[in-house]
């Protein structure tokens, strides 16, 4: 038989209209999934990526980077909300490539779905370490390094990182329908704090801060095309892709989606469309509230997130003790908290549609039977 014998469509419909106790259930309405794609999207690419790339390549411009970002997502969203509508089963990409390519191409994108999950999953989980221990140093507890840092940096083990992909896989074992509630929850919290922040951060703008725009080629460490002016505001939008990463995931939902005809591109195109403008709106705050040039070196590393620098820029009170602050000092917090209940719902979708591709790949034989089983209750 041929390695490039393509999944027949008849065969992908009987898939998708399968019911009992042996296969996903249908769950999902379009208001989940929504909540879905928005629990995969944002992440550390807004709270941390916007300002690293504002800072070294697109100035205040960085707002247009996702404008260009958002526009090259909305063509590949317009194709995955097509597919899953038309293939509504578990495999995404994988299936889609299996009906369209045939098998040897569908098991390399299959294992690249599985690859990206996972590396995805385990690198935000390790974020999220990270952002934890900072928290838990603001109330005066310290863990210790050898338990929060991985053997190859210098500790023994990240137990936190461990910790939260073992809690996540906990709540995906509980059930999709439950998974997709407690992603709810995070993501009102997540978009809340966005919110929020753009809200009370709008009376803080100071015009000059987006003069230039675009940053000159003059601009000492700014040399290169790519670095400044046009050219940097597209290397940001090929840098702040990585914001939008997520929207990919809800199509692995198909298989457990009500009238997935429907519900797929309202779920894709629209946790898309809801993430791009909070995107823009962040972006335009965040350098308008201070110069772009302070977010330089603020990574996750150095400080809690290049974020927090421009909440630190939002206004100064002096209180009672003398010390100058900023007006919203727990806002600071509020984002240490949406980036750890964000991350984790990140982390659960990714997990969630790692699940789904092996399941798919499974039921076709490419990986073993036990990755199809399907527990009857949850
Ligand atoms: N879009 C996800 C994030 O920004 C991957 O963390």
């Amino acid at each position: 038989m041929s390695l490039f014998v393509r999944k027949p469509m008849a065969s992908l419909m009987e898939e998708a209209e399968e019911t009992g106790s042996h296969t996903l259930k249908r769950t999902l309405g379009a208001g989940g999934l929504v909540a879905l794609g928005i629990g995969a999207i944002i992440g550390a690419g807004l709270f941390s990526i916007t300002g690293m790339a504002a800072a070294n390549h697109a100035g205040p411009a960085i707002t247009i980077s996702f404008i260009v970002a958002g526009f090259g997502c909305l063509f590949a969203g317009l194709c995955y909300a097509e597919f899953a509508s038309m293939i509504p089963v578990a495999g995404s990409a994988y299936t889609y490539s299996y009906a369209t390519m045939g098998e040897f191409i569908a098991w390399i994108i299959g294992w690249d779905l599985v690859l990206e999950y996972a590396v995805g999953a385990a690198t935000v989980g390790i974020s999220w370490s990270g952002y934890l221990v900072k928290f838990l140093a603001g109330f005066d507890i310290h863990l210790p390094n050898a338990l929060t840092v991985g053997p190859w940096d210098g500790g023994m083990i990240n137990l936190p990182a461990v910790f939260i992909i073992v809690l996540m896989s906990l709540l995906l074992i509980r059930g999709t329908k439950e998974s997709a509630t407690v992603n709810a929850v995070i993501v009102a919290l997540k978009v809340g704090v966005v919110i929020t922040f753009i809200v009370l951060g709008w009376r803080y703008i100071d015009s000059s801060n987006y003069t230039p725009y675009l940053i000159p080629a003059t601009e000492p460490g700014h040399e290169g095309f790519f670095n400044h002016g046009f050219g940097g505001v597209i290397r940001a939008a090929a840098i702040v892709f990585f914001a939008y990463i997520g929207f990919d995931a809800v199509s692995t939902a198909a298989q457990e989606t009500k009238n997935p005809k429907r519900n797929m591109p309202i779920g894709i195109l629209g946790s898309l469309a809801i993430c791009t403008v909070l995107y823009i709106l962040f972006a335009h705050v965040m350098t308008g509230v201070t110069n772009y040039t302070t977010f330089l070196g603020k990574d996750s590393k150095d400080a809690i997130a290049p974020v927090y620098v421009a909440i630190e820029h939002m206004g100064s009170t002096t209180n009672a003790l003398g010390i100058v602050q900023p007006d919203y000092p727990w806002l600071n917090r509020a984002i240490v908290v949406a980036i750890l209940a964000g991350y984790s719902s990140v982390i659960l979708v990714m997990l969630m549609g790692q699940s789904r591709v092996f399941y798919s790949m499974s039921k076709d034989g490419l990986i073993p039977r036990i990755f199809s089983v399907v527990n009857p209750k949850t």
